[in-house]
């Protein structure tokens, strides 16, 4: 195992460049974080009946995951137990059993071997069956409609993992009545990047905003959010904030209820329902987070490889296929209450800004693999990047969960992120990786904040 406490500096947010490229510390990766943490699967209404199936990864394992007769969910390694062979190679469908093209093997929905062709005359009814179940995912569980595995049985539980960002989450999951659905098909890209330099650009990379999608900004920005700024210079450092600490999970937030939309061409039908339904947001979400959350541009993301935007309505997830590649699976979300013509909005502007042909991801996928590359050269991995923005000025009081820092434009999200990187990485279980409970909700929403120093 790589020892990789020398390797990110948290008082100077010095890190070393091998973290993007080195093969050994990519294994320990698979081991400590994607075998260990809590991994999103898919969507409820990807596998809404009995004998639906969506096939997926877990770091580089492949999975499918199951709906059940009994509508419950289970999740099992894609793979044949006889030799090995993948066992569906559908990416979603719908099932009454999973039969293996190599030899015939078939399984049922719960796993189960059911068929042996030949099975009498060339294993003489001898076969233990039991013996040859599919293997299943430890532990599946799911919150507001995001179904989420985990190999490891000494994890703690989904709610746990999540933890405080909950109170985050549920401003894009729960706000409205039926919670939320995935648009159209899964769109899948293939980058040459490091997993970690994606989910740090959205996690909270607010810098690069203005400067790398300046063009994009000035494309899609509609002329109804003059006071949404453009560029680095003009960013409203005081109009937004930076949420991390919550073990990994982090949020970015604008704070004034309406600008996921702002880069909407006709933000026009988005405005209308927003209007139509903030009583019901506030009613069900309190007033803060229904008046100020709801609506804002926000980056959600779930430690290790989850990140979904509401308002611009990217919900995306990071396989990793080695240290410098990665397959980034991308979504449309809407509310289910939303209208259809909104609902078609949505997806149309998620193609537009974020699908694989989307003028921002364009700009995020050639920066991303050039710093990848940049990591590989003798020399050049001998020197260091640095994430030290705004170090040490974190909020000083606020009531909210989290470690507080002001505006979009920091780098504090960042180092919490590498933070909790370096912790897992450490960590040669979950009774060695710390759990912080910064901030806990113990205000009144009256009595809250956000306010920062
Ligand atoms: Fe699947 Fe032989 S490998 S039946
Ligand atoms: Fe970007």
């Amino acid at each position: 195992m790589t020892n990789v406490s020398s390797l990110i500096d948290q008082k100077t947010g010095a890190q070393s460049r091998l973290i993007y490229s080195d093969q050994a510390i990519y294994e320990q990766e698979l081991e400590r974080i994607f075998g260990r943490c809590w991994l999103f699967l898919a969507h409820e209404s990807q596998v809404p009946n009995p004998g639906d199936f969506f096939r997926t990864y877990m770091g580089e394992d492949e999975v499918v995951v199951v709906r059940q007769d009994d509508r419950s969910i289970r999740v099992f390694l894609n793979t044949c137990t006889h030799r090995g062979n993948r066992l569906t190679r559908a990416d979603r469908g719908n099932a009454r059993a999973f039969s293996c093209n190599y030899h015939g093997w078939a399984f049922g929905l719960d796993g189960s071997l059911v068929t042996v062709p030949l099975e009498s005359e060339v294993y003489f009814n001898e076969i233990d069956k039991n013996q040859f179940r599919l293997v299943p995912v430890e532990r599946v569980d799911s919150y507001h409609g995001l179904i989420f595995g985990c190999f490891d049985k000494n994890a703690p539980s989904l709610g746990e993992y999540l933890g405080d960002m909950r109170w985050y989450l549920d401003v894009a999951l729960d706000a409205m009545p039926g919670g939320t659905e995935l648009l159209g098909a899964t769109q899948k890209v293939i980058i040459h990047t490091n997993w970690k330099l994606s989910v740090e650009n959205v996690c909270g990379d607010g810098y690069h905003l203005g400067w790398s999608h300046g063009g994009a900004l000035k494309a899609t920005q509609s002329g109804d959010f003059s006071g949404f700024t453009v560029g680095n210079s003009s960013v409203d450092l005081e109009g937004g904030m930076s949420v991390a600490g919550l073990n990994g999970n982090s949020v970015l937030a604008t704070l004034d209820g309406v600008s996921g939309y702002a880069f909407y061409p006709n933000p026009t039908l988005a405005l209308k329902y927003l209007s139509e339904n903030r009583a019901k947001a506030v009613e069900r979400l309190g007033k803060l987070r229904g008046e100020k959350l709801w609506g804002s541009q926000l980056n959600l993301t779930v430690f290790p490889s989850l990140q979904f935007l509401p308002g611009l309505n990217w919900f995306r997830v990071y396989h990793p296929k080695g240290p410098g590649k990665i397959e980034m699976w991308t979504w449309a979300i809407a509310e289910k209450a939303m209208p259809d013509e909104l609902k078609q909005q949505i997806l149309d502007n998620e193609l537009l800004t974020f699908g694989p042909a989307g003028l921002f991801d364009n700009d995020d996928g050639d920066n991303l693999s050039a710093c990848t590359v940049q990591s590989r050269g003798w020399r050049t991995r001998q020197m260091p990047v640095y994430t030290n923005m705004a170090l040490g000025r974190s909020g000083k009081r606020v009531g909210l969960p989290g470690d507080i820092a002001s505006g979009v434009v920091s780098e504090h999200n960042q180092r919490y992120f590498y933070r909790r990187w370096q912790e897992h990485m450490q960590a040669k279980d979950w009774s060695e990786v710390p759990q912080y409970n910064l901030n806990p909700l113990e205000a009144s929403d009256e009595q809250r904040t956000v306010q920062t120093a």
